[in-house]
């Protein structure tokens, strides 16, 4: 894998705050959107992207971007979860994405947690990403313990979408968002799925993620950060804040 220094494909921005990074990736998202004629975004959820999603709505509502072409597909969502539960991802997306943007919600695609064979859901899942051409950009966020979708340390780079079991720190963090009693698994894109993307952008804030940041541009390639598996990825733009950026030391 070529080192992240060595890799022209990966790009490091750093904002002065936040709102600026999300801003800045929001431009990103709404450039590619309205540059493609048929866009595929590969889209997620959680606390990080919420800044995003809300200047993608702003931008719509000022006709600066139109999503009624797009198509889109997240990255994961939980195991035994209804897509009416409003803990689902899919819930979060109709809140954030559909509701707020001109996109149509059948083009909103997102892993379905209470199939009932959910290996079967998860080729399905891949073979609709392929017959929508692939993802054309691809959102990422990253946990503090390095994972990108669910793929949690010790993930193989070869994993395809899969169910994953989250790791204890990933319930701890999703806490607030999640039911009582919380579920334990997610039916997530693999890193290989996330690594077909053409292009990604990663945004992280926050000094929580520094850590996870540093491993992932500056540590070894390894399974225990799996977000470490975007150094061999040829276009990758990460986009941080001073917070996230704080444990960096390459400049
Ligand atoms: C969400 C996802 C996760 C989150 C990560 C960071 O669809 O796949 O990888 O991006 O857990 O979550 P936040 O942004 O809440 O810190």
């Amino acid at each position: 894998m070529t080192p992240p220094h060595e890799n022209p494909g990966l790009r490091v921005w750093v904002a002065d705050d936040a709102a600026a990074a999300a801003a800045h990736v929001a431009d990103v998202v709404a450039r590619f959107v309205n540059e493609t004629e048929r866009p595929v975004l590969g889209l997620a959820t959680g606390r990080t992207p919420l800044a995003v999603y809300a200047k993608l709505a702003e931008r719509r509502a000022a006709s600066a971007v139109s999503f009624q072409n797009a198509v889109s597909f997240n990255l994961d969502e939980y195991v035994g979860l209804d897509a009416r539960s409003p803990h689902s991802f899919a819930a979060y997306m109709r809140r954030h994405f559909v509701d707020a943007t001109d996109v149509f919600s059948g083009n909103v695609h997102v892993p379905n947690g209470r199939a009932q064979d959910l290996a079967g859901e998860a080729r399905a899942y891949e073979a609709r990403i392929k017959a929508a051409g692939g993802i054309g950009l691809q959102l990422l966020s990253i946990g503090a313990n390095g994972h990108i979708g669910f793929n949690e340390p010790g993930t193989p780079f070869d994993a395809r979408t899969h169910v994953a079991t989250l790791a204890p720190e990933t319930l701890h963090a999703n806490r607030g968002d999640l039911p009582d009693p919380p579920p334990r698994q997610a039916l997530t894109m693999g890193i290989a799925t996330i690594l077909e993307a053409r292009a990604i952008v990663l945004l992280a804030t926050g000094a929580a993620k520094a850590e996870a940041v540093r491993a992932c541009l500056e540590g070894e390639p390894d399974v225990a950060c799996p977000a470490s598996a975007l150094q061999g990825h040829p276009d990758v733009l990460v986009v941080l804040d001073r917070g996230a950026a704080s444990l960096l030391t390459r400049g």
